[in-house]
């Protein structure tokens, strides 16, 4: 029997953990920022895979260049080189600017702040400030850097040494930072909480604090980087060099890859055996990475994001329920007032539209970067629909 939705959902039921609650739809196909469920429903994505589908589904390039890899060579270990991973090692340094910058790949955002924790306990041992909301990641490690308290409290205890101060208050990261501290973990636009953008000057001042303390700053930028924001990582409007960076999610364009990148005298941290991972770096991710990096770079899409984000702010401000929208690029957050957001994910889900509630308040788009003005309009139309039914009754 072919399966459609609600035979997939009673097999996930049966099958699956329950740790993400149950979904509503089960998806089978996608081209572009369209994607088709098991009921043959098409979608406008505007969620991409949580800013991980980068160029949207099915991108002629990204399958081009992992076919072509797959058949040419799956998988190294890490006791040999190969040269698409070193292509890719090559252009993140580039974008860094800086030519200290060192690369370590794995899979996943909370295994590059794994990573980033090793670098600061090297460093100067385990002291870390994070800030209060961050999200940087559920295993163990990154769930301690982790500012929720709802996703900590069952695991408890976490790490030792982290702190966690409130995102955005230049003062209180200064009482915060001392000189034991190891590392300050920061992203430029908090996600996860809601798309949370801090007052201009906040990683400058970061920035300070760590060099007068002399401790770490990492950035994390999984959810902002790769282009999302207008820059490839999302800090640089601050004018700052961070010691470490954290990407994942839009890097290998819907394959699992992730990387953290240290600069400067943090670059000299890593010893031979200091960490690993079997799969980070793999060649058909780092291909497909290739792919969207030259694609970026091809469309000027770092630019052209901040067009479209304008767009899409500009359409959105005015619908009725609407609080404020925030966020940069192609990362967005729309407030909504009387705490409606998962009723207006809902209600645009069922009008074609899947989106986010981040929480009761925030609603949470993150689309491709191939989304075009027609499908920005009919996203607009629609959310003004929803708001409409939902507000005016
Ligand atoms: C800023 C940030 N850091 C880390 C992570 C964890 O990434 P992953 O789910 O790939 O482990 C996320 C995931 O949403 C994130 O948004």
């Amino acid at each position: 029997m072919r399966k459609g939705n609600k035979e997939s959902i009673e097999t996930w039921n049966s099958v699956m953990q329950s740790n993400y609650g149950t979904p509503s739809i089960s998806l089978s196909r996608g081209k572009g920022i369209e994607v088709w469920d098991l009921d043959g429903v098409k979608y406008l994505d505007f969620l991409g895979g949580i800013a991980t589908n980068i160029l949207g589904h099915n991108h002629p390039s990204v399958v081009a260049a992992v076919s072509k890899q797959i058949r040419r060579l799956s998988h190294v270990s890490n006791f040999y080189a190969h040269p698409v991973a070193l292509e890719l090692a090559e252009k993140l340094q580039t974008m860094t600017l800086n030519k200290s910058a060192r690369v370590f790949f794995c899979n996943s955002g909370a295994e590059a702040n794994e990573a980033a924790i090793k670098i600061a306990r090297l460093h100067r041992g385990r002291r870390i400030v994070s800030a209060i909301g961050s999200f940087h990641g559920r295993t163990m490690g990154a769930l301690s850097l982790t500012g929720q308290s709802a996703k900590r409290d069952a695991f408890k205890p976490l790490l030792p040494g982290v702190k966690h101060v409130k995102y955005g208050d230049i003062k209180a990261l200064r009482r915060a930072v001392n000189g034991r501290t190891a590392m300050v973990i920061l992203e430029p636009i908090m996600g996860e909480a809601g798309v949370i953008t801090p007052p201009s000057g906040y990683l400058k001042a970061a920035r300070q604090i760590c060099d007068a303390k002399g401790a770490l700053l990492a950035i994390d930028a999984v959810q902002t980087g790769m282009g999302r924001c207008g820059h490839w990582f999302g800090y640089e409007d601050e004018k700052i060099e961070p010691d470490v960076i954290t990407i994942a999610k839009g890097l290998g364009g819907g394959l699992p890859l992730a990387a953290m990148i240290t600069l400067r005298e943090a670059s000299e941290l890593f010893k031979a055996g200091s960490h690993g991972s079997t799969f980070g770096g793999n060649p058909v991710a780092t291909a497909a990475a290739m792919a969207v990096v030259d694609e970026i770079e091809k469309r000027k899409y770092l630019a052209l994001n901040l067009v479209k984000g304008a767009l899409i702010r500009n359409l959105i401000s005015p619908i009725i329920g609407v609080n404020q929208v925030r966020g940069k690029g192609l990362l967005i957050g729309i407030c909504m007032k009387e705490d409606k957001a998962k009723q207006i994910a809902a209600t645009m889900q069922s009008r074609g539209f899947l989106i986010n509630a981040a929480n009761d308040e925030v609603i949470r788009i993150a689309p491709a970067f191939v989304v075009n003005e027609k499908q920005i309009m009919a996203f607009a139309s629609a959310f003004n629909s929803s708001c409409e039914e939902i507000y005016r009754g």
